[in-house]
């Protein structure tokens, strides 16, 4: 097991439905956070060294992963942070589009976590656009590995997981998360069907969790 002293601290942030899930089962978005949920996620990113998200977020969202207006980028010179956090994405197969929005923002390094299955021509693609692209694991990405990787060679001693649902789900497997911040929305439809902030698990591995 790997020492806490190596690894970095590890919060996620999640908005969800009054009845705690996070995205349709289609993965379409779908805004039902508020303002004060985006505010409270600047504030949150305004202290991480580094924000980190899935390839299914990512991918096809117009997020940067940044830490927004000037006044969010004073909180961090304040704390003695760079202004600018470092931007995280995990893509086991490699298959996160190149042409992502988050790429077309260039104000800070963006590295790919991806696992040894991900194919060179997928990896050549990403190094065009990431500042680094680093496998671990064969099939699953081994996060204890990758951290631990993150705290040592990129500096991250804070690090703000932003979902979805399966990232989170991998961090909890590995038992890597400090904290988790849920922001419910008060008056939201409560649907079936609908995706938990933790995903890809069977039952027996959530039962495995507690
Ligand atoms: N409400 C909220 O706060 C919130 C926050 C974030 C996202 N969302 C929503 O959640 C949905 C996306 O969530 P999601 O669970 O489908 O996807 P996700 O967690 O964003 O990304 C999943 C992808 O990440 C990679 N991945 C995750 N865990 C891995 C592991 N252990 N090993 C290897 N690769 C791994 C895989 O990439 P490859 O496919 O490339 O292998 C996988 O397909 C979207 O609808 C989004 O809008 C909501």
């Amino acid at each position: 097991m790997a020492s806490k002293r190596d690894l970095p601290f590890v919060y996620i942030n999640v908005a969800t439905t009054a009845d705690g899930k996070l995205a349709p089962a289609n993965r379409h978005f779908v805004p039902f956070g508020s303002k004060r949920d985006q505010e409270l996620l600047l504030e949150l990113r305004a202290s991480a060294d580094a924000v980190m998200s899935g390839a299914r977020t990512v991918g096809p969202m117009p997020v940067n992963l940044g830490p927004g207006p000037a006044k969010y980028r004073k909180m961090r010179s304040r704390k003695g942070l760079p202004q600018y956090n470092l931007r995280v994405v995990v893509s086991g197969s490699g298959n996160l589009n190149p042409r992502a929005q988050l790429f077309r923002h260039r104000f800070s390094p963006i590295i790919v976590l991806v696992t040894r299955r991900a194919p060179e021509s997928k990896l050549r693609r990403l190094r065009e656009v990431a500042d680094e692209v680093k496998a671990f694991g064969d099939k699953q990405l081994n996060f204890t590995h990758a951290l631990r990787w993150l705290r040592k060679k990129w500096g991250v001693k804070r690090l703000l997981c932003e979902g979805g649902g399966e990232v989170n789900a991998g961090l909890l497997q590995e038992r890597l998360v400090d904290e988790v911040k849920r922001r419910a929305a008060q008056a939201q439809i409560v649907k079936t069907g609908w995706r938990r902030i933790i995903s890809g698990l069977e039952h027996r591995q959530i039962g495995a969790l507690k």
